[in-house]
């Protein structure tokens, strides 16, 4: 079993990425949830966790909310993608418990804390909770079995030219945390636009019963599925490759986040000339799809068993 520590911003992919979690309970012990605000305000991520804890049948998992916006005030959000609630158009039941006490960054701190070596930290979101924890506790970058982020790129952006969404949602944030000291397993778009629902993904889903309530409408939602492409369940990625890291190729590189540049504050300036030693980043540059979504769909499977 592995642990893992999942920093989210639900979000329509992270709800696909939590799903992929909790049919893996073969797999993965998630010791818990904590949100940041990101892809919606931090009370939406925070109101979608807790749904969706409930309704991924995920049990005691603990949810602890974190920090509502970026290190610098400056907001970044997608609505425009995840719709005003996070979740598309998908309504969940209304969850019967509630969020854990404290704050998401004394949480991950003590968590590792608690049990070095053994759990990995799964963030999904802007980094913000992740560097403000290295900020409090700089050695969590020796308790954290691994660090494995959805986030850059070492090609393009996606919320602009230069730079994906999570990066530039808290550039100072992603800076602090690829400079603290850990390898950074970073799954950027140069990976996960290729983790993309096509029509015959789509079908695969389709027959899940109450689970696909939530898959299929939110998959429509997030893009337009075809029979070539669709939307990309990004943060599926990296609790994929915590499940089966031979699904990618990943290449040692130095990664530094532009936070000044005009046109380009959020980019992940990746350099692979590097050897393995001097790096601060393991960069995924390929997946294998067809087993991707194999891992996938089975976990779905797996859960849609269990919910009915
Ligand atoms: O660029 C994709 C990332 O930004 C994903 O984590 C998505 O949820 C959004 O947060
Ligand atoms: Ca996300």
């Amino acid at each position: 079993m592995k642990k893992v520590l999942i920093d989210c911003d639900p979000g329509i992919d992270d709800a696909l990425a939590l799903a992929l979690a909790a049919g893996s309970a073969d797999h993965l012990d998630i010791v818990g949830i904590t949100t940041v605000g990101g892809n919606v305000d931090l009370e939406l991520t925070t109101a979608n966790a807790l749904a969706l804890r409930e309704f991924l049948a995920m049990g005691q998992v603990p949810v602890v909310p974190g920090s509502a916006g970026a290190l610098l005030p400056r907001t970044v959000r997608a609505a425009h993608v995840h719709g005003t609630s996070g979740l598309g158009d998908v309504v969940l039941p209304e969850p019967q418990r509630g969020v854990s006490e404290g704050h998401a960054v004394d949480f991950i701190v003590e968590t590792l804390k608690a049990d070095p070596g053994e759990i990995t930290l799964v963030a999904v979101g802007p980094l913000t909770n992740i560097a403000l924890a290295v900020r409090r506790e700089p050695r969590i970058v020796e308790w954290a079995r691994d660090l494995v982020i959805m986030g850059g790129s070492y090609t393009r952006g996606n919320h602009n030219p230069a730079a994906e969404f999570n990066m530039l949602a808290d550039p100072e944030a992603a800076a602090i945390v690829f400079e603290a000291g850990w390898t950074v397993r970073m799954l950027g778009l140069d990976v996960t636009l290729k983790a993309s629902v096509t029509t015959a993904v789509l079908d695969r889903m389709r027959p899940l019963g109450r689970l696909s309530e939530l898959l299929v409408p939110a998959t429509q939602f997030y893009g337009m599925v075809t029979a070539e492409g669709g939307p990309a369940i990004h943060d599926a990625c990296a609790v994929a490759y915590v499940l089966d890291p031979e699904l990618f190729t990943c290449v040692p590189a130095v990664v530094n986040v532009e936070t000044a540049g005009q046109y380009t504050r959020g980019m992940t300036v990746t350099d692979f000339r590097v050897a393995e030693q001097g790096a601060n980043a393991l960069v995924a540059t390929s997946l294998d799809v067809p087993r991707f979504w194999d891992l996938v769909v089975g976990a779905y499977e797996k859960l849609a068993a269990r919910l009915g």
